[in-house]
């Protein structure tokens, strides 16, 4: 097998990796859109369908659009999808552009738009300043009356601003509230923060991000050739869904119990979303390698044609171990690449290297 390294892409910076929509919102280890792109240039034939069973927030489903591959994708969490959607959904352009009308005007006039509420959810009133809060119920009551996918592009905008818009600390990647509203930013040049009195106009700040957005997604409808579909859905029970695919490419969820809910769980209050629950692989190191094989096994009855893993190195082998998983399903060994990793984020600092292991199963 073949082993080598070209597929670093270690002199990208963040405006090579965040065009079309890819930029909509943070998402834990979510791949540089540069992989997906390359495994659907080399391993796929015109007309086949792409699948990605971890698509987190959908950046394989994204890439295959734009190369003119249909794709479907499943994640078990549903801000994941949500955020997926917002990428590729198309949206009622004179519902958004009323919206951002209205936007205009309550950023000019903020105290006159807020909703008379503050209440986001329980306990909220520690992680926002009261007029944030009214702001953000007015942004949320405003934005109901939309069409549903409209509706859910302003959210997941919305979304992606709450953290720097609450009390919590600038310079935590985890929600966390300052010991006093008055503490310094660590992170960015030792700033002075008082959270009772710093700007924030979330209406403005709200527009702004809905415009930039407003235009990616133009952008993606005036380049995509294929339909991208992201479903809310276990993976490990892929095969249900009675879907074909004639090429994977997925990045795993890591081992090491990364919690998605914590990091974004001001999303999840303000948006009223479920906890994805037990089948989100990770959370138990111990079962990881059983709930890996349950969807490798699925994979196997959905795909005819090549599988891109892509997964980070671990110093006890387990990336490895799910290769190994992959042959002993069936799965033909066809090609490896190492990509060292540099500018890596919270949680996964301690991966150096990821792999890209390369299948080919016939089913
Ligand atoms: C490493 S991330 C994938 C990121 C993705 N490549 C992207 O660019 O956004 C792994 C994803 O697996 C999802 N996941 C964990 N358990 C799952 C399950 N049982 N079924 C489907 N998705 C699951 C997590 O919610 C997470 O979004």
């Amino acid at each position: 097998m073949a082993e080598r390294n070209d597929w670093d892409f270690a002199d990208l910076g963040m405006k090579h990796t965040q065009y079309l929509t890819h930029f909509f919102h943070h998402w834990t280890a979510k791949f540089i859109p540069q992989i997906p792109a390359r495994a659907i240039e080399q391993y796929a034939r015109p007309g086949d369908i792409v699948v990605d069973p971890f698509m987190g927030c959908g950046t394989t489903l994204v890439e295959a659009a734009r190369l003119g591959h249909d794709a479907w994708g499943t994640d078990i969490n549903p801000l994941a999808v949500r955020i997926a959607r917002a990428k590729v959904a198309p949206i009622e352009r004179a519902q958004l552009a009323d919206y951002l009308a209205w936007l205009e005007k309550a950023a000019r006039k903020p105290e006159a738009h807020l909703a008379p509420t503050a209440a986001l959810f329980e306990g909220s009133d520690r992680w926002f300043r009261e007029d944030v809060a009214r702001a953000i119920r007015a942004v949320l009551d405003r934005a109901s009356e939309l069409e549903a996918g409209t509706r859910n592009f302003v959210e997941i905008g919305l979304s992606d601003l709450l953290k720097g818009i609450s009390n919590a600390r600038m310079d935590r990647t985890l929600p966390q509230l300052p010991a006093t509203p008055k503490y310094v930013d660590k992170k960015h040049y030792h700033r002075v923060v008082d959270n009772r009195t710093r700007r924030i106009n979330a209406f403005a700040r709200l527009r702004s991000q809905l415009r930039r957005m407003e235009r990616a997604l133009d952008e993606f409808h005036r380049q995509a050739r294929g339909r991208p579909e992201p479903i809310l859905h276990d993976a490990r029970d892929l095969a249900s869904l009675g879907k074909r695919a004639q090429l994977a490419v997925t990045s795993p969820p890591y081992w090491s119990a990364q919690n998605y809910q914590r990091l974004h769980w001001l999303s999840f209050q303000v948006l009223g979303l479920d906890a994805p629950g037990a089948g989100e692989i990770g959370r138990r190191p111990r079962d990881y390698l059983d709930e890996m094989e349950k969807v490798i096994a699925q994979l196997t009855q959905v795909l005819s044609g090549c599988f891109v893993l892509v997964i980070g190195e671990s110093k006890d082998g387990i990336h490895e171990q799910v290769r190994d998983l992959c042959a002993a399903h069936g799965m033909k060994p066809k090609e490896t690449f190492r990509r060292r990793l540099v500018n890596q984020a919270l949680f996964v600092k301690a991966v150096r290297n990821e792999f890209i292991y390369v299948f080919e199963h016939r089913g």
